[in-house]
Parts: structure tokens; C-alpha cells; sequence
């Protein structure tokens, strides 16, 4: 431990002669990104710096351990000095213990703390080790020294220094941090939830779990009414995202294990994720794709090459009119209803040219009862539109499965539909059809 209590000297440095310290950069990323966001620096423009930097004698200058954001501050405002204790702490583990102390008190975000906790596992883990080594011999005699068994008392140590509660949450907590770092998509959207403030570690962690929901124990149901709920383990938040059930059911009815599914319109990506967890294989693009394993494609422009011979289209398009604002970007919503049609035929000659003979092509459509109808027009059945353009190609219908919308009107709505003897509507189906 660094002898950060006993008291010293406070003198003027130049700042030219202060380093910045590797290790806290690395944790807490490039003070001089964020000054500006805190007030910091009108701060110390108005008062000064009131709290002295903390530095250690290093070669010929000095290396920061605490205070990198005013010096940052101190740079940006063309200070040549600044008030710096100088503790002589020793290069290595004790500084990089010394950085995490002096910032205990610090405002982090989710991979800030998780960073530190990397830090703390690499200092703290040597010891832990020992330790198990020493009492991990078994009551059966046997040595588990292999054993990757986690100290409890590591984990407890762990999470009390990063202020996350008990040594359960902190786990929990590692697990998300570690699925982002291995590039899980879902877990780096909680890792981005997180850091906003927006998401709890428990929820992020749940997420995560509930992943094996279509693989374990998956009991679909028999019926042609599926009504299910948005689950967020699947796909990354997205404006139009959908149940992931929904897939889940269309991959279990229509495609076997291994099978080729493209989504051209992926948004979120559910397809994708749910494709990973029942062992499809998946093509997903998007107009603007919002993860790297979508590929940016205008559906407009027919199907990619990679995508012929595919066992399943999965298309979930944005209706027409509706979420035009979201997507801002589809060109198809701000056309005529005639442009929207053309738009349909397009879309099952294309997938019918993609799908091998004998594969599926499922379309979700919703009808427009609510919002940016066009003139004239009191309803939009856009499910019969698609029907019509997949009979149209030489699809031969399979199912018509109702997928109720999942609740999507606040209580105002609701009010002012009964007031005015409207009905609102729920009824989204997904067309089911087979290329002979
Ligand atoms: C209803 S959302 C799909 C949501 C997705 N099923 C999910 O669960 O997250 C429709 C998507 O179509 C995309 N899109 C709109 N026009 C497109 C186009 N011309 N080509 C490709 N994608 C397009 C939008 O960007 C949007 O992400």
C-alpha cells in the first residue's frame, strides 16, 4: 500500500514537467476529451486549483497520480504552474494502487469501474492465488491448484473498493463487461445502457441469461396466435425492434438446424441473435445499420449475391407511413401508397429469387389504423397488400399468423380512442409462403 497519509510538501510545478500516468489514462481515458462536459475548467478559470495535483519523482521529471484533469484544465488555460504534492511512490504495483486510491471519490461510468476492476484483479489475484493454493487441497487430499475456482474473497474485496455492493453483483457485473470485451453485441449495448445511467448491472446481466431461452427447454407454441412480449436479451434497443418469440417460432415452423436466413431489413438485429441462439445461420442488412454484423444494403437494390440459395427471407419492413420518422433514411414511406405497392412487388421478387425452391419467406406487416395515413385513406391493410405481391410472384401461401402488437399505446391514447368511438389497432400479421 502507498503511504498516502503521511503529510508533505505542497509546492508550485511547472507543467511542462509533469508526465501523465499510463495506467490512469488507460482507465479513465483522455482527460482532455471531458474537461470541458464538467465545468471543470470554468472552475479553475474562476477560482484556481484548489486541491493540489499529486506527482512522483520519475527520471528527470515528475509522473502524475492524481490530478490529470487539472492539469488538462491547467494546459487549456495556459497555466505554467500548478500546486503538486510529491510523494515518493515507488514505480509499479504501488502506483498503479496509489491511482486507483486517489480516485475513489471519482464520478465513473460502467467501464470505467470495470476497468478499475481489471486493475484491482491483476494486483489483488497474486495474493488470492497463493491463497488458494494453501487451502485448496481438498478435504479429499486432492490438489485443485488448476482449479479456476474464483476467491470469493478477491470478488468481496473487489466490489466493496469499486462501491457496487456484495461480491454477487460485482460478478454479475463482470460477466456483462467480460461478453462486450469478447464482442457480444447485446453486451456491448448494455456495457453503452450502462455507462448512460440507463440500464441496472442486474437487468444487463439478465439480458445476457435469458439468452438460452430458445435453446433450453424452448417449448414453442402450437398455436397460430403469437402474442408475445419484446425481450431485450435479443437485439440491440432499436426503434422498431420486434418479440424475439416471433422469430424463434418462424425458425422452429419453417427452417431446420443449419439453415441460411436472411433479414435485409434487420434493424436491431433480433434475427440475427435469435438465429445465433437456435444454430441458424444469418445474412442480416440494414438501410443503416446499427451493429457490424449487419451490412450496410438498400433493399431497393435487390438481394446481395450471398444471399441466393437461402433456406428463409425474414422480412420485417417499416410500414409504409408509419415510423417514418425513425427511418429517416427509407425512401419508400414518403411516395404515394402506388410507390409503397411497387415497393412490395419488388421486395417478393427479389426473395424469390434468393430463396432455393422449397425455402420460406415470412413478411410482418401491421396495419396502419393510427398515424400518417394517406389522404383519403381511414385504413391501411397492409397485410393483404403483401399477400397480394407474394401470390403475385408465384409464392404459395403456407400460414397467416396474427402477431399482435405488444401494447404499444400510452393511456391518453387509449382514453381519446374510447371518447371518440375509435377502434386502435393491434393486428400485425406475418405472412408465411413457400417458393414451389
Ligand atoms: C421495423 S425495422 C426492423 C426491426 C427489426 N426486425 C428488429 O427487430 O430490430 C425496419 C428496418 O428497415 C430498415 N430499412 C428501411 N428501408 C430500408 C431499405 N431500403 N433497405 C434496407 N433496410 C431498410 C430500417 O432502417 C429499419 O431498421
Amino acid at each position: 500500500m502507498t503511504a498516502l497519509a503521511e503529510p508533505v510538501e505542497v509546492r508550485p510545478m511547472a507543467t511542462s514537467a509533469l508526465r501523465p500516468n499510463r495506467f490512469s489514462l488507460d482507465l479513465y481515458g483522455d482527460p482532455a476529451e471531458e474537461i470541458r462536459a464538467d465545468g471543470l475548467l470554468d472552475s479553475i478559470r474562476e477560482r484556481g486549483i484548489l486541491v493540489p495535483l499529486v506527482a512522483a519523482p520519475d527520471g528527470d521529471g515528475f509522473e502524475l497520480l492524481s490530478g490529470h484533469r487539472r492539469l488538462a484544465c491547467a494546459k487549456a488555460l495556459g497555466m505554467e504552474s500548478v500546486p503538486c504534492e510529491i510523494r515518493d511512490v515507488p514505480r509499479g504495483a504501488s502506483r498503479r494502487r496509489a491511482v486507483l486510491d486517489y480516485n475513489r471519490q471519482r464520478r465513473k461510468t460502467f467501464s470505467q469501474l470495470m476497468r478499475e476492476a481489471d486493475a484491482l484483479e491483476a494486483l489483488l489475484s497474486p495474493a488470492a492465488r497463493e491463497r488458494r493454493a494453501a487451502n485448496l487441497k481438498g478435504a479429499d487430499g486432492a490438489d485443485r491448484r488448476n482449479s479456476d475456482d474464483r476467491s470469493g474473497r478477491t470478488d468481496e474485496a473487489i466490489a466493496r473498493a469499486l462501491g457496487i455492493g456484495g461480491k454477487d453483483l460485482y460478478r454479475q457485473a463482470r460477466a456483462v463487461w467480460r461478453a462486450a470485451e469478447a464482442g457480444d453485441p447485446r453486451a456491448r449495448s448494455g456495457v453503452s445502457q450502462l455507462d448512460a445511467g440507463t440500464k441496472s448491472v442486474h437487468a444487463a446481466y439478465k439480458d445476457l441469461r435469458r439468452r438460452d431461452r430458445f435453446t433450453t427447454g424452448f417449448r414453442p407454441t402450437p398455436y397460430d396466435v403469437w402474442a408475445f412480449r419484446r425481450d431485450p436479451a435479443y437485439g440491440v434497443p432499436h426503434p422498431g425492434s420486434i418479440p424475439a418469440a416471433i422469430v424463434a417460432h418462424t425458425l422452429h415452423y419453417f427452417t431446420s438446424p443449419g439453415a441460411l436466413v436472411v433479414d435485409p431489413m434487420a434493424g436491431g438485429g433480433t434475427t440475427l441473435d435469435v438465429c445465433e441462439a437456435m444454430g441458424r445461420r444469418c445474412l442480416a442488412y440494414d438501410l443503416s445499420p446499427v451493429r457490424p454484423e449487419i451490412a450496410q444494403h438498400d433493399v431497393r437494390d435487390g438481394f446481395p449475391p450471398e444471399a441466393r440459395e437461402c433456406d428463409l427471407v425474414f422480412c420485417d419492413p417499416p410500414y409504409h407511413t408509419m415510423l417514418a420518422g425513425p427511418y429517416a433514411a427509407f425512401g419508400v414511406e414518403a411516395e404515394p401508397l402506388s410507390g409503397w405497392i411497387r415497393f412490395l412487388n419488388t421486395l417478393a421478387r427479389d426473395a424469390f429469387a434468393a430463396l432455393r425452391p422449397g425455402g420460406h419467406v415470412a413478411l410482418l406487416l401491421a396495419n396502419q389504423t393510427e398515424k400518417d395515413l394517406p389522404a383519403g385513406f381511414g385504413y391501411v391493410d397492409h397485410a393483404f397488400l403483401g399477400y397480394a405481391a407474394l401470390m403475385q410472384t408465384g409464392f404459395l401461401p403456407v400460414r397467416r399468423i396474427s402477431c399482435p402488437m405488444d401494447g404499444s399505446y400510452l393511456p391518453q391514447h387509449v382514453q381519446r380512442a374510447r371518447a371518440e368511438g375509435r377502434l386502435l389497432g393491434q393486428v400485425r400479421d406475418l405472412i408465411v409462403m413457400r417458393k414451389p
